[in-house]
């Protein structure tokens, strides 16, 4: 059922969709006529009914190439995606790249040579997937870009690209400083731990956050540098930044949760008070944040949804029906601040 292979060519599909449709019909007019219908078959047909119930057209085999496990995020995205994927009843194919980008480019070419239907790809830096992904648009293999996007001249390499904003992320979290300190005088030094060199949020975070600031000389970035994304980075570097302006820090920008969640606790080790001695402000709106501001060691996290897996089935099914779809969908966001954190934790879904 799940083999139906999509070759661009709308009008082949659906010839080759009704010749499989009467295959299926005539098998089971055989097996009718030859009172083959013992409870076996019943409950295979039981199951084709679920199927059909769950999502009403084609089955598909969609390859999915992931970052990898590095936040709590990315497992939320991970597990939104797959989910919608199966539930929608096409067969998955799914590779962790481990944040490596010639991982992803083996996956990429793995699900090329199995000859998928289509391709949901979140690549771990921006640059240097153009060969590979001119290789799936010659095998016809139509690639979706999820969360992040790639920095390519010739956008006919993928079909669409469903994500956040990133710039506004950044911009969205200069905006609530300037209002939380209007009223201190003097500089106000910002460490800031970015997220994975080359990724697409790690490059617009830091770039909304830089230009909104930018009319405000007060602001200074004393400290910039990688945390990769993970708690474990995000806790060393801290630890670094401490070592070497200690007191002089009076705000920490990270470009993920994870990373302010490791570097509050670099923090309390060196002994000075999270969200008090340091303005804490990350990027997800992960449980974990909310629990951090739930405690009072985190001021404010700007939202970055990963729960996006149904609207991105819904695009794929769409496309390779072939409906016409948007090159670029945002996806929509909010910001969230200690004060709101209590009342919004037991409700939290990632
Ligand atoms: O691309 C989205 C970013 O990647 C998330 O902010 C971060 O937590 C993840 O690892």
């Amino acid at each position: 059922m799940v083999n139906t292979r999509i070759k661009g060519d709308i009008f082949l599909k659906k010839v080759k969709r009704n010749n499989h449709k009467l295959l299926l019909f005539m098998v089971m007019v055989s097996m009718f006529v030859l009172g083959a219908c013992g409870s076996s078959e019943k409950d295979a047909g039981k199951e084709n009914e679920t199927t059909d119930q769950e999502s009403s057209g084609e089955k598909y085999v969609i390859g999915f190439s992931q970052v990898g496990a590095e936040s709590e995020w990315r497992t939320a995205n991970t597990k939104s995606i797959q989910n919608a994927i199966t539930d929608a009843g096409h067969e998955l194919k799914f590779s962790d790249a481990q944040q490596k980008q010639e991982n992803q480019i083996k996956a990429i070419r793995s699900f090329i040579a199995q000859k998928v239907d289509a391709i949901v790809f979140s690549p771990v830096v921006e640059t240097g997937f153009e060969t590979v992904l001119q290789e799936a648009k010659d095998a016809d293999i139509p690639v979706f870009l999820s969360d992040r996007s790639v920095d390519i001249d010739d956008d006919s390499l993928w079909v669409t690209f469903l994500g956040s904003d990133f710039i506004e992320e950044g911009e969205k979290a200069a905006n609530w400083l300037i209002e939380e300190m209007a009223d201190v005088d003097g500089d106000i030094n910002i460490v800031e731990l970015q997220g994975t060199v080359g990724s697409a949020p790690a490059i617009d975070r830091k770039k909304g956050f830089e230009d909104v600031l930018a009319e405000h000389s007060k602001f200074k970035i004393i400290k910039s540098q990688t945390g990769d994304f993970t708690r474990a980075d995000g806790k060393e570097v801290m630890e670094a930044f401490l070592k070497s302006d200690g007191d002089n820090i009076d705000v920490l920008y990270a470009h993920n949760d994870d990373m302010a969640i490791g570097a509050i606790q670099a923090i309390e080790e060196y002994g000075l008070v999270p969200a008090e001695d340091i303005i804490i402000i990350g990027v997800d709106a992960v449980k974990g944040a909310f629990e951090a501001m739930a405690a009072g060691k985190m001021n404010v996290t700007v939202e970055c949804n990963p729960l996006f897996g149904p609207q991105l089935v819904k695009l794929i099914e769409k496309h390779l029906s072939g409906e016409d779809i948007e090159k670029r969908i945002a996806v929509e966001e909010d910001m969230y601040t200690m004060d709101q954190a209590e009342e919004l934790l037991p409700t939290r879904e990632y």
